[in-house]
């Protein structure tokens, strides 16, 4: 079964870029721009990743991403992620950045979408892997740096599929984003959001998501089984979550597979996706292989995860076919 998921052609939809630094590149990094880490080796790197919750994963995160500084560190970040992709017959990827954990320490916007805009043409010319960009605000600073945001992506809108949100959510609901999202709208972006699993209001969370800013899909979301309502209106729209197994592990009790169990069942389109790899120290392949490892998903099962992803994936109908 390993070997048939390895084989498996892939799709990724849940993948934010910052979340593939590994303690390598990192290293290197820090050498190249003159910086101090507080670590003397990549062990003692991998052995200060302790989170058990979303907030302690983000310190270590934020943390991390600040070796991050030239164009040319963020080819070398999605340049890494992108090989590994082909690797592991991932065929096509939509990846999550986040501008302002960069914007708010001095990098430039066009720093970064410049270095990760040409790692993309670069991977899709030598390694086949298509991709895209997803552009994520962080949804713990204020709105209104948000919209900035927004308004300096503009020119580069033809570089960007659409917009995410996420970092810590407690005490930051959807709604906080609404005008924002009307207007990434407005601009021609697609919408999706993080609605986490270990949220006490995940379903309120998700039910403004879907029904008051009107997301073109869910990034996590499985805490929809909280509200049949809302499962009724997924399955009407054929709206699309992206489930991270691995990563819901860490910042909750368990996988949630029995949750992800259940809306295959009821014939939801879940995919499965790896979130932040590099700390989770798991990629796609790995969080098909601990899925199928728990839910004994037969060959068919794993085909239509893969489907799923394809099939909600923000290109037009005639690539996705070619996919299909
Ligand atoms: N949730 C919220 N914010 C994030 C995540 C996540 O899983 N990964 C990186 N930023
Ligand atoms: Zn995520």
């Amino acid at each position: 079964m390993k070997d048939f998921i390895a084989g498996l052609p892939k799709c990724e939809l849940h993948l934010h870029i910052e979340g593939t630094l590994e303690p390598e590149l990192k290293f290197e990094l820090a050498r190249r721009n003159g910086l101090e880490l507080p670590y003397a080796t990549v062990e003692e790197m991998r052995a200060a990743y302790t989170f058990d919750s979303l907030s302690s994963f983000l310190t270590i995160y934020y943390e991390g991403m600040k070796v991050l500084r030239t164009e040319p560190d963020f080819y070398d970040l999605a340049m890494a992620y992108l090989g590994k992709a082909a690797e592991q017959n991932v065929r096509y990827a939509e990846i999550f950045f986040d501008p302002q954990a960069h914007t708010s320490r001095g990098v430039p916007f066009d720093v970064v979408i410049r270095g990760l805009r040409r790692a993309l043409m670069d991977a899709q010319a030598r390694l086949g892997v298509r991709a895209q960009l997803i552009m994520c605000f962080l949804r713990d600073f204020q709105a209104e740096y948000a919209m900035a945001t927004l308004m300096e992506s503009l020119p580069y809108k033809e570089w960007i599929a659409g917009v995410g949100l996420d970092s810590d959510e407690r005490g930051n609901p959807p709604s906080k984003f609404a005008t924002v999202y009307e207007r990434a709208r407005q601009e021609g972006y697609l919408l999706t959001m993080h609605c986490d699993v270990d949220q006490d209001d995940a379903a309120e969370h998700i039910r403004q998501a879907i029904e008051d800013i009107g997301v073109d899909r869910i990034d996590h979301g499985v805490n929809i089984l909280e509200d049949q309502r809302l499962v009724e209106v997924v399955l009407a729209r054929g709206m699309g979550l992206t489930c991270c197994p691995i990563s819901n592990g860490y910042v909750t009790d368990s996988m949630q597979a029995e949750g992800i169990r259940k809306l295959m069942d009821l014939g939801v389109r879940v995919t499965v996706n790896s979130d932040d790899p590099a700390y989770f120290a798991a990629y796609v392949t790995e969080n098909l292989i601990a899925l199928q490892d728990t839910l004994q998903l037969n060959e068919h099962e794993l085909v239509q995860l893969e489907r799923n992803a394809f099939e909600i994936a923000w290109l037009p109908r005639q690539l996705k076919d070619a996919y299909l």
